[in-house]
């Protein structure tokens, strides 16, 4: 009976947490909300290295670490060396997140620190299911996580590169997992034959962190389901390795699948872009369910970590705490209403042993 409880509780905070955050996705999806988000922002990170006491090699280099930067910054700001393969009828979607990374400054009691936590254990991997996300599993327990990216990078079991958690998710599973040997492009990730040596399995996982959902929208090659992303082609199925342009699937012809995009799974080599229409899911959990990281980036007086590059900080502060947003969250929360009804329905349901229609949607993405 605890299980079941567990199991209502924990399912139907989660979604009705996730169809607020799509509802106002959509909404800028739409363009009937539009980004008050100006400059740059950047998001404070704490790396926690877990490596195997027998594998010193885990215990990454703080180069290799740094070496994950570089490529975020990149990648998040189509800074990337490699994005003038974006095939010329793509170019004009590629977008720039004004989104940057960098190592916390401040650990959660305000002390300096270099952002990195270096914890051993005797785990030999971990896999999905969040073990290293917690010291009483052999892991390292999160910073708070909505003031910190936490990024875990240990050695993972059965092939997995890495996964991350959507917004409303619950804080202490927040953040994202890496393979040691997928991260950044020196130390461990530095080996022939490498496909993973490019640093773009975290920009991935990121991507996730950040509500966007896999390009061909997980839907095994249905051509049903998409990304809810205008400007992504509906695609059937994840690419892999190093597809040649263009790859038709879904009657997406002439120019076919967006497999250049790092929401697909091809190589590191392989990927090069975010789009517009990604950016303005980005922004939408930016400004809802991660607003703490721009309003800690406006109001650094209240000695949040995060930074604004531009002197309309105070501007964006503001308009938290105003426009509209007591009306906002009412509405929301009649939404809400509607959507813990379907929640009791379909527990009662699954109780019931009644099979469900479709599954909810959300929780771990690799
Ligand atoms: N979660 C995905 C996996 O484990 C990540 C894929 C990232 N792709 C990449 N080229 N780095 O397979
Ligand atoms: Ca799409
Ligand atoms: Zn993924």
């Amino acid at each position: 009976m605890l299980v079941h409880r567990e199991l209502l509780n924990a399912s139907m905070t989660y979604r009705a947490q996730r169809s607020v955050i799509e509802n106002r996705a959509l909404q800028y999806e739409l363009g009937r909300r539009t980004s008050a988000r100006r400059g740059v922002i950047t998001i404070p990170v704490v790396v926690h290295v877990v490596s195997n006491r027998n594998h010193p090699e885990q215990d990454i280099s703080e180069e290799q670490i740094r070496s994950q930067f570089t490529v975020l910054n990149q990648d998040f700001r189509a800074a990337n060396p490699d994005v003038d393969k974006v095939p010329d009828v793509w170019k004009p979607l590629v977008a720039d997140t004004r989104i940057e990374f960098r190592l916390a400054t401040q650990d959660p009691n305000g002390d300096p620190t270099d952002g990195i936590v270096r914890v051993v254990t005797d785990r030999t991997g971990f896999d999905h299911r969040h073990g290293v996300k917690s010291s009483a599993t052999g892991g390292s327990d999160p910073w708070p996580s909505d003031q910190y990216l936490n990024m875990w990078v240990c050695q993972l079991t059965g092939g997995l590169l890495g996964y991350a958690a959507f917004p409303g998710q619950p804080p202490h599973l927040d953040g994202v997992v890496i393979l040691h040997s997928a991260f950044g492009t020196t130390g461990t990730a530095d080996f022939p034959g490498n496909p993973f040596n490019g640093g773009r399995t975290a920009t991935h996982e990121i991507g996730h962190w950040l509500n966007l959902f896999h390009v061909w929208g997980d839907d095994d090659g249905a051509c049903t389901s998409d990304d809810k992303v205008v400007d992504t082609p509906n695609q059937a199925d994840a690419n892999t390795g190093m597809p040649r342009f263009p790859r038709i699937t879904c009657n997406n012809g002439p120019n076919g699948d967006m497999f250049v995009n790092y929401m697909d799974y091809t190589d590191d080599a392989g990927m090069f872009m975010f789009t517009k229409g990604q950016l303005a899911r980005m922004n939408a959990c930016l400004e809802g369910p991660r607003a703490s990281f721009l309003a800690a980036a406006a109001m650094p007086a209240l000695a949040q970590e995060a930074t604004v590059g531009s002197a309309a900080g105070a501007e964006a502060a503001e308009k938290f705490v105003s426009d509209g947003d007591v009306e906002r969250l009412l509405h929301d929360s009649e939404r809400l209403t509607v959507e813990v009804l379907n929640d009791i329905r379909a527990v009662l349901d699954t109780v019931a042993g009644r099979p469900r229609g479709r599954e909810a949607r959300g929780g771990v993405r690799r």
